[in-house]
């Protein structure tokens, strides 16, 4: 049988295909799912209009997450500016801690999660694929909702977002030495889902 709580971390850089992944596998094994970026979107976009970081972290509710307005570009680069504040980090540690230890199991992905939220998950997967495959998704996701933004331009907002995010002193992105590396590069999505459920059953006895 399942333990009481069964806890898949899934990490990696922007556009890897993480994000669908954890849906995928949280929906196949009925498993609670939080997206952590988008703690850290929430905490950006109060940050860009006008309120300190560290405050906004502190006082989060988790009805900030259903704001439309996160998935933006300029959002997203001040999400991983304050994702570098030790301060934001530790405000929004304790919830994180709290729904991998939900009764019935969850799902968590963003990019410290099997490193420092949930060092002992059960199943951990660092999720990648090079900058310009990334790029490209982001940039047909982006064109798809209306946006006007050359691909030049996510190219290096990517790989900007990336040296941020793996270049901070406090829970940079790395993949935790027990966790299995999906490249995404040459593999479209519905292979990837298959080969990450299929590592998850594995997991599960
Ligand atoms: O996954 P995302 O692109 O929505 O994340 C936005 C930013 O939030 C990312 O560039 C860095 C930060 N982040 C983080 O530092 N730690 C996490 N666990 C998730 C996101």
């Amino acid at each position: 049988g399942r333990q009481t709580t069964f806890t898949v971390a899934i990490d990696g850089p922007a556009a890897a295909g993480k994000g669908t992944i954890s849906k995928r596998i949280a929906e196949r094994f009925d498993l609670a799912h939080l997206d952590t970026g988008l703690l850290y979107r929430a905490v950006g976009a109060l940050s860009l209009a006008g309120q300190d970081p560290i405050e906004a972290a502190r006082t989060l509710v988790p009805s900030a997450l259903d704001r439309e307005d996160l998935r933006t570009p300029q959002v997203a680069k001040e999400a991983s500016q304050v994702a570098a504040m030790p301060e934001v980090r530790g405000h929004l540690l304790a919830f994180q801690r709290d729904f991998a230890r939900q009764e019935g199991g969850a799902v968590l992905d963003g990019r410290d999660i099997g490193t420092v939220i949930c060092p002992d998950a059960n199943v951990k997967l660092f999720v990648t694929a090079n900058a310009e495959v990334r790029a490209k998704r982001r940039h047909a996701e982006l064109t798809g909702k209306g946006l006007k933004i050359d691909y030049e331009r996510v190219l290096s907002d990517v790989i900007a977002r990336d040296q941020l995010d793996e270049g901070r002193q406090d829970a940079p992105m790395f993949k935790a030495e027990d966790a299995i590396l999906i490249d995404t590069s040459e593999m479209d999505i519905e292979t990837a889902v298959a080969k990450a459920v299929e590592i998850v059953a594995a997991h599960l006895d």
